[in-house]
């Protein structure tokens, strides 16, 4: 363990107080596990929630010091005691909308939300969500009601010890011209280029699936108030523009650390083959239609696929593995950790909630 996290944990002892135990189960990982000291210590989910509730202000600040907390064994059996441990927390007003991919709604709750639907056999990478929106959470629970039979962890990443490892022109572009996003969603009845791989059809969403409806003017609304401008292809696809500061201050500490998705573009040209990206970039450079997501830099130059390449390399590097147990609740500081998912096997149900 490293000794300023020995440090950190005597911190989180004397915050959390003596019902609780804590301990770091990644040495240098962003994770601080915590479970009732005895096995009568929280009689039921009412009551842990009100004691977490009294300490709230503690746990702010050991969330931003670990970057993330998982409760295990405190009786948190159901989606409706995770949603009461949620609502200590304003929710994201947004929820999903603008996300990458659609989500539901457990029923009977109202803030929390299915894990993605992702195929099990994919790996989902770290990401810090929705850092390609102007509007993003500051931080994420996540539930396990079930843990899949193998893998399903949610993986997490210190994003403190990402920023340090990137290339350092790399970071200084960033800082001077921000990230821009673009984003395009094909027309549900333009058919699928047959050189693509099948994937693409995940991948590059129909606006119509992904704004839920069939009129335009409804698509320029929510544009509009996500805080993305936006504007029709000829091929009836439409593309939302989105700069972003690329690297944000931490609202609680000040810290500064990478918040954006570059990775992605490498990501995207290994999963949809190399050829077919090059010519949708190609296309887009010639005024047509962007690829589905398309990163630059915010001063219109490209980022250079070897930046992309290494950021998505490093982000594999310092991914750890946490495993799950029925009933763990995972609060992630959405700013100094990455999340990301596992490939799996067996039934996998991990719920999430969005906090403002
Ligand atoms: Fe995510």
């Amino acid at each position: 363990m490293l000794a300023a996290q020995t440090d950190d944990i005597g911190t989180a002892v004397r915050a959390l107080g003596n019902r609780v135990r804590c301990s770091v189960p990644f040495p240098g990982g962003p994770l601080l596990h915590v479970e009732p000291a005895g096995s009568a210590a929280f009689g039921d989910i009412d009551e842990f929630v009100g004691w977490l509730d009294r300490r709230r202000d503690s746990v702010d600040d050991l969330l931003t010091r670990f970057g993330a907390i998982r409760w295990r064994d405190f009786g948190v059996r159901d989606s409706r005691a995770f949603e009461l441990l949620v609502g200590m927390y304003p929710a994201l007003e947004q929820g999903y909308t603008g996300g990458s991919t659609a989500r539901s709604r457990i029923a009977d709750t109202t803030k929390v939300f299915e894990a993605t639907k992702a195929a099990p056999e994919v790996l989902l990478g770290l990401h810090q969500e929705m850092a390609y929106l102007p509007t993003y959470p500051s931080k994420i629970f996540f539930y396990c009601r079930a843990a899949a039979q193998t893998g399903g962890e949610t993986l997490l990443g210190d994003m403190r010890r990402y920023t340090a490892m990137l290339p350092e022109p790399f970071v200084r572009h960033v800082e001077q011209s921000g990230i821009r996003y673009l984003r395009n969603f094909r027309s549900l009845h333009r058919p699928i280029p047959r050189d693509a791989s099948e994937r693409i059809e995940f991948i590059h969403m129909a606006w119509q699936e992904a704004f839920s409806t069939t009129d335009p003017a409804v698509v320029e609304r929510e544009c509009a108030a996500l805080g993305l401008a936006c504007s029709w292809e000829d091929d009836g696809s439409v593309t939302t523009y989105y700069t972003a500061p690329g690297i944000v201050t931490h609202p609680r500490d000040g810290g500064r650390v990478s918040f954006n998705v570059v990775q992605s573009q490498y990501a995207f040209l290994d999963l949809l083959g190399e050829q077919w990206w090059r010519s949708c970039c190609a296309q887009y450079r010639n005024g047509g239609p962007p690829p589905p997501y398309y990163v630059e830099y915010g001063d219109g130059t490209p980022i250079d696929l070897d930046d992309s390449r290494v950021a998505l390399e490093l982000l594999r590097q310092i991914t750890i593995y946490p495993p799950w147990q029925h009933g763990d609740v995972l609060m992630v500081d959405n700013v100094y950790t990455a999340h990301g998912r596992n490939s799996y096997t067996g039934e996998r149900d991990v719920q999430v909630a969005l906090i403002s």
